[in-house]
């Protein structure tokens, strides 16, 4: 979680020419960490890897996985459009998410978008009578929300959420109403974020299992079942990255203990999150009853996240300093407390005019912020390809979007 040396001096260039704040995307980096995974998906064809692009769906990202061998989950009609004219083809494309209507449905099967996650017995029965007026036979995935002994994610964990069904409501599938659909298996994800192994064990086992009697009982074949995302990457300097080997042994051994034909992840947030930065600037620094602040001209308008989980991304000085590292309390521009990006270490010479750099921001972050509140300038978004620079997003003016 350091800049790399080999970016300085064009990350001091972007500065100057910006001079705004703004995301840059390392996409050298998630080649090769990418070329990684999908050597893996090679070695073993019966784990599927795609990318759930609601992490990060900036055109030069999804070509980077499309060029790996990736498919793309997309959750809204937004991300089809993306999806599409980022040159990735329907058959490569898999649908899920909560809201789906009948006209959402239909344009899925119009654009031969044939692989849908089913998330409720509605949507189930609407995808049957469409594709059945298209004379289609898409392949579905029934999405589960199974129950656990207690506690809470931002996919909720146990609480209740929107997403799937419960087990006793899939039961109730009246096969007569689904002929004209090719049903695949489950889809459950209900935990994220996590870096421990023998916890992502634990869950998988458990979904593994329950979900091939739930197969078992609704008379269908498990063929596949897709786990969605939830693999973590380290906020923390304490915590340690998983390695996807050790996620492959696990795999391997759910789909050989509890009989599933093939197993597909979703990936977002382990795929692409290391491989993004914000950079932004010191605007202010003031001590209020004792506790040093920071004040910067971005915040939570740009990337939300230490304000929805509580988790700071890790901040670096963009300057070198050997000066001693001091807790600093750091706000964005916002006129709400809830613009703190974390008490977070920095030099204790950090101050008005240096830029600060939140690593771990390439997922859940440019599209994730909220962007309009107080009219401040947009986030840039920059990509480092081939060593080469380049800014498809210069920041916007309020004026730009305002009317
Ligand atoms: C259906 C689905 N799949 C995959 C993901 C990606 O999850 P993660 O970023 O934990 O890999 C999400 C994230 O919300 C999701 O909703």
């Amino acid at each position: 979680m350091k800049i790399l040396e080999s970016h300085r001096a064009e990350l001091e260039k972007i500065i100057k020419r910006l001079d705004s704040s703004f995301f840059y995307y390392d996409l050298d980096g998630l080649k090769d960490h990418l070329q990684g995974l999908s050597s893996i998906m090679q070695e073993d064809p019966d784990i599927l890897l795609w990318y759930a692009c609601k992490a990060n769906p900036m055109s030069a990202v999804l070509k980077v996985f499309r060029n790996c061998g990736f498919g793309i989950d997309v959750a809204s009609k937004g991300e089809i459009d993306q999806v599409l004219r980022s040159g990735i083809k329907p058959q490569n494309i898999l649908s899920t998410g909560p809201s789906k209507s009948r006209k959402y449905l239909r344009e899925l099967l119009e654009e031969d978008i044939q692989i849908v996650v089913c998330e409720s017995l509605n949507q189930l029965y609407w995808l049957n009578d469409i594709a059945e007026a298209l004379n289609t036979k898409p392949q579905v995935l029934l999405r589960v929300q199974m129950e656990w002994e207690d506690g809470e994610s931002v996919l909720g964990g146990n609480e209740i959420t929107p997403f799937g069904e419960d087990e006793q409501t899939w039961l109730t599938m009246d096969k007569r109403k689904v002929e004209n659909l090719d049903i695949l298996g489950l889809h459950v994800f209900q935990w994220g974020n996590i870096l421990d192994i023998k916890r992502l064990e634990n869950i998988w086992t458990k979904i593994a299992s329950q979900g091939q009697e739930l197969a078992k009982k609704l008379g269908i074949k498990p063929r596949v079942l897709d786990l969605g995302g939830g693999i973590g990457i380290p906020y923390h300097p304490s915590e340690k990255s998983v390695n996807f080997q050790d996620v492959h042994q696990v795999l391997k051994k759910l789909k050989k203990q509890n009989g599933w034909e093939k197993i597909w992840m979703e990936l977002g947030r382990y795929a692409v999150g290391p491989y993004g930065h914000y950079m932004t600037q010191v605007i202010d620094r003031k001590t209020v009853r004792g506790r040093d602040l920071l004040i910067l001209d971005g915040g939570v308008n740009h990337i939300v996240r230490p304000a929805i989980t509580g988790q700071s991304f890790p901040v670096e000085l963009f300057r070198k300093s050997n000066q001693d590292m001091i807790p600093f309390q750091i706000h964005g521009p916002l006129c709400t407390a809830m613009d703190n990006l974390g008490t977070l270490e920095l030099p204790k010479d950090a101050g008005p005019g240096d830029w600060l750099c939140f690593h771990q921001s390439g997922a859940y972050g440019f599209t994730e912020g909220m962007p309009f509140f107080l009219c401040h300038n947009l986030a840039a978004e920059v990509i480092i390809y081939e060593g080469n620079v380049m800014i498809p997003r210069t920041p916007r003016k309020a004026e730009e979007w305002l009317v």
